[in-house]
């Protein structure tokens, strides 16, 4: 993968993370998340999307977060058999000896994202996708199961997987479509019991005055859940709400729950209720609204009252 770092210290030169837009360096926004910012840079011939990734004091820490990318990448891919983009990492130092990280990746085409596919197929071609997410995520609870020594986490929100090969013309899903996984920069995996990466870089982005609480409160509640598939599951119905397509969710349950009782039987999941996700969604978007909001305080702190740079882009408020 041809990574040019030139034009990436040149765009840290420059970039504004209110405005990333706005730099020296013209790029596209791809995607954000919490912590993450995706964009291309525009006219790169490569195709590429970089995932930029502000959290890492140290050398230590980010060699230590490249060693738990890989390895998760690796089993992913190449053991569970999950298909992911052709997939590489780079870092340096910029002009102020602040570490900045990048996940890079093939770029895919952004209509072919989970969350924007759900908005041009019909409800049965919905149910089918579901179901190939589901099978997707066997895949990786039956490693799991099957590895004692190895547990797998996965992110399993609709945004975090592609149809390969969309035809964006003649948008279809069938038994036979092909999804990528691509959200992979938090590596979860646990080995022997210990986490790869170091567990409080997820809390990376929360503001420095309530980080200490939050680890101390949730830490192992955030961690954990993406280990747990039927969290997980929820995570993924829940998703409808946000994507303004309620209606779906009745439906969406029972094929879980069926695909639990039928295809995975031998996990013995407790099915799924509707009032469990309903209290999620509530409990999940509030939780997001506050922590959003301390974010922009804190930002407010640091760039007006402090005058330093704010490392996070944070988005205008997200429809949920
Ligand atoms: N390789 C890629 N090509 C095109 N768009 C991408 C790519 N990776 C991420 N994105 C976009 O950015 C969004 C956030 O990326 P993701 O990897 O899911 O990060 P997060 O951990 O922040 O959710 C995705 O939902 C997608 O829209
Ligand atoms: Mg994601």
């Amino acid at each position: 993968m041809k990574i040019n770092l030139e034009l990436l210290k040149e765009l840290e030169r420059s970039i504004n993370t209110f405005h990333p837009e706005k730099g020296r360096i013209p790029i596209k926004i791809l995607g954000f998340g919490e912590i993450s910012l995706v964009f291309e840079i525009l006219k790169d011939p490569e195709h590429l999307a970089y995932k930029r990734i502000p959290i890492f004091d140290n050398e230590d820490q980010v060699k230590r977060h490249i060693w738990a990318y890989n390895a998760y990448c690796k089993i992913l891919n190449q053991e569970v058999g999950l298909s992911l983009p052709a997939y590489d990492v780079t870092w340096f130092k910029d002009d102020n000896g602040t570490i900045q990280f990048y996940c890079v990746q093939e770029k895919i085409e952004a209509k072919s994202v989970g969350n924007k596919v759900i908005h041009e197929i019909s409800d049965d071609e919905i149910y089918i996708f579901v179901t190939l997410i589901l099978r997707e995520m066997k895949k990786v609870w039956s490693y799991s199961h099957n590895n004692p020594k190895i547990d797998l986490g996965l992110d399993g929100q609709i945004s975090n997987f592609a149809i390969i090969n969309f035809d964006v013309q003649n948008p279809k899903v069938d038994f036979n479509t092909k999804l990528y996984y691509f959200d992979t920069s938090t590596p979860m995996v646990r080995i022997n019991g210990a986490e790869a990466m170091e567990a409080v870089l997820f809390l990376k982005s929360a503001p420095s005055f309530l980080r200490w609480l939050l680890k101390a409160l949730f830490l192992e509640e955030t961690v954990g859940r993406y280990y747990e598939w039927r969290k997980v599951a929820i995570d993924l119905i829940a998703n409808f709400y946000k994507e303004q397509k309620p209606e779906l969710i009745p439906n969406l349950i029972k094929l879980v729950n069926n695909f639990f009782a039928e295809e995975a039987s031998e996990f013995n999941i407790v099915p799924i209720t509707i009032d469990e996700v309903k209290k999620y969604y509530k409990s999940d978007k509030n939780m997001w609204v506050i922590f959003q909001s301390f974010r922009r305080f804190d930002r407010y702190l640091k760039t007006k009252i402090f005058k330093k740079k704010y490392e996070f882009y944070l988005p205008d408020k997200i429809k949920r």
